[in-house]
């Protein structure tokens, strides 16, 4: 097992750490909020009210030395092939390095590509933004149907979500679900003649995708004349020649060194720079550009996602603790915790190390979130009295579009982080009931019920301002850091393997259907519910 003295050394300190007051911390250690604390690209984040000691976060550290972090930040930046069960390259920072860039990906140059493409994606989006590119009747398009699933959807959408005017002029509408309904709703008060289909799919064979594609096409037909239809059509796709096939008459292209979770900084976004603009989408790159270069430069104490992977990793591993939620306190960052779903769990939730053997230990914890104060109204509870020790992140923005006060969000996000970390204990809860004019036997009764354990971690990210390149930023120190957690753990965060099996075996059930019976030597339980089903 690789790096076996670091992780001993790790679990020695946590089990040590698990009994101490995360409070005390900041007398033991004076330095403790500038050392777990730091500004990059915009980006305030705060470490401090983490469990770990100083003893805990110097063993964190070390260990992230053992397994040669610096050693694989490297391998991934020079292109090397990174995703070695696909035997890819993994350069997503290819996609937001400034123009002119020299990225390489397994020897051979790329950055020129990139550039390529988004200079067409910037032309196409001014066109059609300024109404000179128009659809079949030759009205301008006022609205945009984003269609695909994945890595092809929840990184456009919380990118709109995030950046998108209250007014926009083109709207923007996304499609994943194969419910036939979720188009339905999508296509609703729109008009095909000023409607720009947009589909998204790096393989182009998900069959999701694919059934809504044919329904917008269908849709197009209905409502459009062959001539100048397949202007309204247009494919994302790292494989060109399936999206002509399937009638994208325009295709803009990604490699397969972008992985799908991933690949929001390529055209896969084009919805977005279409809805937003060009300028907006190039301050959104820029951002996430200066976070790589932090990534790439800081030492790792004072390197931002290895400090949140060792936290985590600290939480998960040293603290046994399998969850963490996260709480964007924004309205526009609401998709946040559905795009890190996606990105953590789908990079990390393996069981095997690079070379097949078992890691042997967890990895990706559960992740899971609601925006605040939503989520405080519901799950919080748990969070705050529950017997399992749910780690908290809060990202808090003192001002989403600069127009409103925001101070009652994060006033809220403050008090969560301070309430996980103080608790109350039951004498104080019981002085408070006899302060409100509770009896004794009373005050007895209830006091077990409002007390709070306390010492519970929670980090705070914290931007002055939501902006293109603040959001950039942000979304690129979450994919460093679920990278630096896969490197710790040893795995390879950048193949999928564990979705196969249910997609095979859905097409088997789907024979099932169409013969309209479940086949000999399906599951008796299986078997069952399709037979229900098949009524
Ligand atoms: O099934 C999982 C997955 O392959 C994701 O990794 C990916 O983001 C999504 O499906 C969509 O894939 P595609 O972009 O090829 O349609």
């Amino acid at each position: 097992m690789p790096h076996v003295a670091a992780w001993t050394e790790l679990e020695a300190v946590a089990r040590r750490d698990a009994e101490a007051r995360i409070l005390d911390q900041f007398t033991a250690d004076p330095e403790r909020l500038s050392r777990m604390t730091m500004d990059v690209a915009g980006l305030h984040v705060d470490l401090s009210k983490q469990s770990w000691t100083r003893a805990g976060f110097d063993a964190a550290l070390a260990l992230a030395r053992a397994a040669d972090v610096e050693g694989r930040r490297a391998a991934l930046f020079d292109g090397e092939a990174v995703n070695a069960t696909e035997g890819r390259a993994v350069l997503h920072p290819a996609l937001r390095a400034p123009g002119g860039a020299n990225f390489h990906a397994l020897g051979e140059p790329v950055s020129a590509d990139v550039d390529d493409v988004r200079t067409a994606m910037a032309n196409y989006a001014r066109i059609v933004r300024n109404g000179s590119e128009t659809g079949a009747t030759g009205r301008p398009f006022k609205a945009v149907v984003h269609i695909g699933i994945g890595g092809s959807d929840l990184g456009p959408r919380l990118v709109w979500d995030a950046l998108r005017p209250l007014q926009p002029e083109i709207e923007l509408r996304f499609v994943s679900n194969i419910d036939p309904r979720d188009m339905a709703e999508a296509l609703t008060g729109l008009d095909p003649e000023t409607t720009l289909v947009i589909v998204v799919s790096k393989t182009f064979t998900t069959q999701e995708t694919l059934a809504n594609a044919e329904a917008a096409k269908a849709w197009l037909a209905q409502g459009l004349p062959d001539e100048r239809r397949d202007r309204h059509f247009i494919g994302v796709t790292a494989a060109p020649e399936k999206a002509r096939a399937f009638g994208c008459a325009r295709v803009f292209g990604f490699s397969d060194w972008v992985g799908g979770r991933y690949s929001l900084w390529s055209a896969v976004s084009l919805s977005c720079v279409i809805g937003l603009g060009w300028e907006v989408f190039q301050g959104f790159l820029d951002g996430a550009a200066e976070l790589d270069q932090h990534f790439l430069n800081a030492p790792l104490e004072a390197n931002a996602p290895v400090l949140l992977a060792l936290a985590q990793i600290y939480n998960v591993d040293g603290l046994h603790r399998p969850a963490r939620t996260v709480a964007p306190y924004a309205h526009a960052l609401r998709r946040l915790p559905s795009f890190l779903q996606q990105l953590e769990m789908e990079s990390n939730g393996k069981r095997v190390r690079r070379d097949g053997s078992p890691v042997g230990r967890q990895t990706c914890p559960v992740v899971f979130g609601e925006p605040g104060t939503n989520g405080q109204h519901a799950f919080f509870q748990q969070i705050h009295q529950g017997p399992q020790v749910v780690p908290a992140e809060f990202v808090i923005v003192a001002s989403t579009h600069g127009d409103t006060s925001e101070s009652p969000l994060w006033a809220n996000a403050l008090a969560q982080g301070q309430a996980l970390m103080q608790g109350k204990t039951e004498t104080q809860a019981h002085a408070e009931l006899i302060a409100s004019g509770a009896s004794g036997a009373e005050a007895d009764r209830l006091a077990p019920h409002k007390t709070f354990p306390g010492n519970r971690p929670s980090t705070a990210i914290l931007m002055d301002r939501l902006t293109p390149r603040t959001l950039g930023a942000l979304i690129a120190l979450y994919e460093h850091k679920t990278f630096v957690e896969g490197v710790i753990w040893d795995i390879n965060s950048f193949d999928q393997w564990g979705v196969e099996l249910g997609k095979v075996l859905a097409k088997a059930v789907l024979k099932d259907v169409a013969a309209g019976a479940a086949s000999p030597g399906l599951d008796p339980s299986t078997a069952a519910l399709l037979n229900r089903l098949l009524v």
